[in-house]
């Protein structure tokens, strides 16, 4: 266990002797000690300790006793009980902080622990069901940036959620019904189903929509009965009905654009298969009986002879009340309905505990919309909790929303291949000793793990500036100096001697110490994770353990370590930091090579 859990209970059985039995379960307020570097100082001070108790300062009006006494009383309590094992130095300090100071013999013993640990710390909370809503790209629309983030950080949630123990149903609502199909599925049957045209959905499907749409727009006012926009319009209607025919060619669509997916998804190691989907066009026959039942129970109402929802609390700008519109005046169903129908299965059938939705930030005033109106409709179960992961935008380096030149969003496929040939250039340099083929695999883990570090490491729903250069860099906070670290340290265990058995860890060096502390927390900062669906903590973590294993390799020689003693306790610390390495930079789905 990480220090902060095994000190818990510890504190809590001191502050009852010290304060009495109604203090029994009161939170001990165990917190990492930091300090921030004073005003004008550069570098943070060295810590005086690993753990600061706050508890004294929350519980001292309620126990009528200063702080300070408090606190005091609190050490006292925990010497009396016995505290050395775990901490060799208590201090009261400032208004009434416990400083403490872990012992060395139980920090090696805790890694030593998690070394024999195949969960390397990670706890199983409750299991829970989630449905985890990600990805989601729309059928014959090219994958764009925007795509690129909500499949990279749904993917890291879903590792990490079934890491913990979570049983993660994915989702991926595919765009694949409304509208657009009828132009899309007419444009298909003209150009020829094995023509080059059609070829185009599964390598440049935005040209083949950008076809479809153009003949659309071209033929809009043209009154003839079998102009293109008059036939797609009528082929709207055929699908919606069911037509064989037409659902014929729709699925062949389909078949091609999920080609195109999965090889997206296989290129960026995205664990997404066919059995993931959750289309648009799943719902279909439920919108109907949907709005009916809405309408039957008084849920929905006419207004402007649309069919909608009228929900406390949402209003528009001029303060009039905003409705979810389930069904258009036109009798047409939209995205909104759709996703009462998805939220309902999740909720009801799937019997989930948290529905998650890593979707774009604009659209986070619909899904609260959706979720009040299936609360309302009395299709979601109290214990269902729906969550909005916001993903925010993806920058050019000029700070706009990025673009190609003619103005559409950069595709996907575009930008990984990018980053591939840019990772090739870095390892033509740092190897030029291995051949080419090593060379480019392992560009190819190193390019698909820039861009998805650079993804994970900031939070979800702030922006970032997609810049190449600095993604593939091997220094400063990039996947590739995450990579190259566990590279690093796989080669000095390929040198150590085979024979020579880690451990147990023995800790002497600051350094050593300071490796170990991070290594203990990796647990800790997993669940966290799983709570707050926030993938860039983990990064943040895996960081500064890179960092800390830095500072250990400098300071600390492994295989020169003299007696055989340290030797092998420096390798067992290698041997744990690979495997945290490797098992956090999985979750981010991020590949380690072998060599680098
Ligand atoms: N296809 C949508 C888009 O590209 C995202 C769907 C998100 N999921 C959902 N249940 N609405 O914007």
């Amino acid at each position: 266990t990480d220090p902060a859990s095994a000190l818990a209970p510890r504190v809590q059985a001191a502050i009852v002797a010290a304060l009495g039995d109604e203090f029994e379960g009161a939170d001990p307020v165990i917190r990492p000690f930091t300090l921030k570097p004073k005003k004008g100082q550069q570098a943070v001070p060295a810590p005086a300790a690993d753990l600061q108790i706050n508890a004294a300062m929350a519980l001292a009006k309620r126990a009528g006793r200063p702080p300070r006494e408090v606190a005091q009383a609190i050490v006292d309590a925990l010497r009396e009980q016995g505290i050395d094992d775990l901490a060799t130095d208590l201090e009261v300090a400032g208004p009434g902080f416990v400083n403490v100071t872990l012992a060395d013999s139980w920090v090696a013993d805790a890694a030593q622990d998690l070394l024999a640990d195949d969960r390397v710390g990670v706890p199983t909370p409750p299991a829970q069901v989630i449905p985890l809503d990600y990805s989601s790209p729309n059928v014959a629309k090219e994958m764009h940036v925007g795509h690129l983030r909500t499949t990279v950080v749904g993917d890291s949630l879903a590792r990490t959620l079934e890491r913990l123990g979570h049983r993660v149903v994915r989702q991926n609502h595919i765009g694949d019904w409304g509208t657009p199909f009828g132009m899309l599925v007419e444009h298909l049957l003209e150009v020829g189903e094995a023509s080059e045209e059609a070829a185009l959905l599964e390598t440049d499907p935005n040209e083949f929509y950008k076809a479809a749409n153009a003949k659309y727009k071209a033929s809009k006012d043209d009154s003839a009965p079998d102009s293109f926009a008059a036939r797609a319009r009528k082929r709207v209607t055929l699908l919606q009905s069911g037509d064989p025919d037409t659902l014929r060619i729709w699925e062949r669509l389909l078949d091609r654009s999920k080609a195109y997916f999965n090889r997206v998804y296989t290129e960026l190691g995205v664990t997404l298969t066919d059995a993931d989907l959750d289309g648009e066009s799943r719902y279909n026959d439920e919108l109907g009986p949907i709005c009916e039942d809405l309408e039957r129970t008084g849920v929905a109402e006419i207004s402007d002879g649309a069919l909608c929802v009228f929900l406390d609390g949402f209003t528009g700008r001029d303060g009039q009340p905003l409705p979810v519109i389930v069904r258009k005046s036109d009798g047409g169903y939209g995205y909104a309905t759709t996703d009462i129908a998805a939220l309902r299965h999740r909720s009801l059938d799937l019997d989930a505990d948290r529905v998650i939705y890593v979707v774009g930030a604009p659209q986070n005033l619909h899904f609260r919309m959706v979720w009040a109106a299936t609360r309302k409709a009395g299709w979601l179960r109290d214990k269902t909790e729906p969550l909005h992961v916001q993903i925010g935008n993806v920058l050019g380096t000029d700070g706009k929303i990025l673009r190609t030149r003619s103005g559409d969003l950069v595709s996907l496929q575009s930008l990984v291949d990018a980053a591939i040939e840019k990772a090739g250039t870095v390892v033509a340099e740092s190897r030029p000793d291995l051949d080419e083929q090593q060379r480019a695999s392992i560009a190819e883990a190193v390019g698909v793990g820039a861009i998805k570090y650079a993804d994970l490491s900031v939070s979800h729903d702030s922006e970032y500036v997609f810049d190449l250069d600095r993604m593939v860099a091997l220094t400063g906070n990039t996947g590739p100096y995450l990579q190259y670290a566990a590279a690093r340290i796989r080669s000095i265990l390929r040198r150590a001697d085979a024979a020579e058995t880690p451990g147990p860890i023995v800790l002497t060096e600051p350094a050593e110490r300071t490796l170990a502390l991070r290594l203990l927390d990796y647990g800790k900062v997993v669940a966290e994770v799983g709570e707050s669906l926030e993938p860039h903590r983990l990064a943040a973590y895996l960081f500064d353990l890179a960092q800390a294993f830095t500072g250990f390799y400098e300071q600390c020689p492994v295989l020169k370590a003299e007696p055989a003693e340290v030797k092998a306790s420096r390798l067992a610390l290698c041997a744990l930091t690979l495997r945290v390495l490797v098992d956090g930079l999985s979750l981010l789905g991020i590949s380690a090579p072998e060599e680098m």
